[in-house]
């Protein structure tokens, strides 16, 4: 069975795609899950998280996802690209600084470059989810993921500015459906809210009227325990087992595994 691929996309910073996947990862692990992270994103967040930025900033091209983009050679390297983490069932592909050359605005001129991720994740065994961590834009890395998932989830932290960016994010993913049919949206995750606050709360009615079903029903707070856990380098559910923050990511965990389920024998009826 190939692994289900999903990624994790939003154009912009700071919504909480670094932290669901690194939170998220822990979770699934935990299910019994063999989990891929890959990090899409030069800045390099996910990878720190599991490896320290010491060690992340000294990584080599070829240690890293950029060498898919500069040598088509390290697509059958795959033993040297993903890593096992300090955590059972969770290997990464790792990112740094020397991804942000090849993360061009226009992916679609770059030629065969856009179907590099893709390739490389179609000839990996044995993992069940592989998770793939993008940058705050929407150029080739993000476009490379669109063209290597299967779905699509889109942290969306419950507040107004993030309006107009959904609809570029839900363009972007129309137009990856061109190149490839078979992406789907797996739905809205709401992150770092404040049930506290009556915009968050406005905010959340206001996409669920308006995205309906697709918006998740687990909703990520705001909590000091994800990025303590980060600090820590330990996803939450491992750090703090009995926090809040711990319980809603196993939520989240479980409800994106029943909807890839749901959705994966929908179509294979079809
Ligand atoms: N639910 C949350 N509660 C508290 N802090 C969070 C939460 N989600 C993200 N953060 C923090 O916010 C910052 C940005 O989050 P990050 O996941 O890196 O966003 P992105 O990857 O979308 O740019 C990080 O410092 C992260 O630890
Ligand atoms: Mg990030």
């Amino acid at each position: 069975m190939p692994a289900t691929v999903i990624c994790l996309i939003n154009q912009k910073g700071g919504c909480g795609k670094s932290s669901t996947c690194f939170h998220l990862s822990g979770a699934l692990a935990q299910t019994g899950r063999n989990v891929l992270l890959v990090d899409a994103d030069p800045q390099g967040s996910l990878s720190q998280g599991f490896f320290g930025s010491a060690q992340v900033e000294m990584l080599r091209p070829e240690e890293t996802l950029a060498g898919l983009f500069e040598d088509q050679r390290f697509l059958s390297e795959f033993h040297a690209l993903s890593v096992p983490t300090a955590f059972e069932r969770i290997s990464m592909v790792r990112a740094n600084q020397t991804l942000a050359r090849h993360n061009v605005p226009a992916p679609e001129q770059a030629g065969l470059n856009q179907y590099v991720l893709r390739d490389f994740l179609s000839q990996l065994a044995g993992y069940d989810l592989v998770l793939i961590d993008c940058p705050p834009n929407l150029y080739q890395a993000s476009w490379n993921a669109l063209l290597a998932a299967d779905f699509v989830a889109i942290p969306v932290p419950p507040e107004d500015f993030g309006t107009q960016g959904l609809r570029v994010v839900h363009q972007a993913i129309q137009h990856a459906r061109v190149l490839n049919p078979s992406l789907e949206l797996l739905g809205h995750v709401i992150t770092r809210a404040d049930r506290r606050l009556l915009v968050h709360r406005s905010y959340e009615s206001r996409l669920r009227q308006h995205y309906q079903e697709t918006v998740f029903t687990t909703v990520v707070p705001e909590a000091s325990a994800f990025k303590v856990a980060l600090t820590c380098r330990q996803p939450v559910t491992y750090h703090a087992p009995r926090s809040r923050a711990a319980e809603v990511t196993s939520q989240l965990a479980a409800e994106l595994l029943s909807r890839v389920a749901a959705k994966t024998s929908k179509r294979e009826a079809a």
